[in-house]
């Protein structure tokens, strides 16, 4: 499995991306919004994230528009700022219309906002790179967000969408709307290829109680051989 930092905050950013750890990050609109980002800088903000990671590690940036056109506008605007971005569309019907097209001209799409098996088939069949199945936001409404998402791994995984993608590249699930260390596990043990997940996420990931305590027991008997 692979991570993805689900932020538009730069410093978190430069701070994961130093972990070693990260292979991608993810943005939305609401993300940009929370860090108080001006719409004039938006597209030098994701060339700044797109540096920081280096371009091996792909930067989801999520078009805006609600029609096919404006989609494929905002997504090659976005995808001419490095060739590492990743343009998120909406699993919507210009959505996949929209991506299809992208995907025949080389412009890979993450379709995000997905909720169901049908709706993951469609963005697979009709090009999309990446898949974003939310968990979370599933889990506010009383449903089960994790069993969405092993459902959808399960359906994605039973087929070879290699003849719709981007030069034949695999299409990858990512978990988001991650919002727990729980999360991310169950999401490894049910084959999710990537977790977008927020830093104060994978901040709890790398900490243990029992790795504290073992660090601390180390830390004292290394004093008393320092003193002996
Ligand atoms: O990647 C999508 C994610 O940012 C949504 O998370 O917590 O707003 O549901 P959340």
């Amino acid at each position: 499995m692979k991570f993805f930092l689900d932020t538009a905050d730069l410093s978190e950013i430069e701070e994961a991306a130093s972990w070693g750890a990260i292979a991608g990050v993810t943005t939305n609109p609401s993300l940009y919004a929370k860090i108080g980002g001006k719409l004039s800088d938006f597209d030098d903000h994701i060339a700044r994230i797109c540096d920081i990671v280096g371009p091996d590690c792909p930067v989801s940036a999520e078009s805006v528009a609600m029609d096919r056109e404006g989609i494929l506008a905002d997504a090659r605007k976005l995808a001419a700022i490095a060739p590492n971005v990743v343009v998120k569309v909406p699993t919507m019907v210009e959505g996949l219309a929209a991506t299809r097209m992208l995907a025949d001209e080389g412009i890979r799409v993450n379709m995000t906002l997905c909720f169901s098996v049908p709706q993951a088939i469609l963005a697979a069949r009709a090009g999309a790179r990446y898949i974003s199945p939310f968990i979370g936001r599933f889990d506010d409404i009383s449903e089960d967000g994790l069993d969405q998402v092993g459902n959808i791994v399960s359906a994605i995984g039973g087929y070879d969408f290699a003849d719709s993608t981007v030069g034949g590249e695999q299409v990858e699930i990512i978990a988001a709307s991650v919002r727990s260390a729980n999360h991310v596990t169950q999401c490894a043990l049910m084959g999710a290829d990537i977790a977008t997940v927020p830093f104060g996420v994978l901040k709890k990931m790398v900490r243990h109680p029992l790795t504290d305590r073992g660090l601390d027991s180390f830390m004292k008997d290394w004093e008393k051989v320092q003193g002996a």
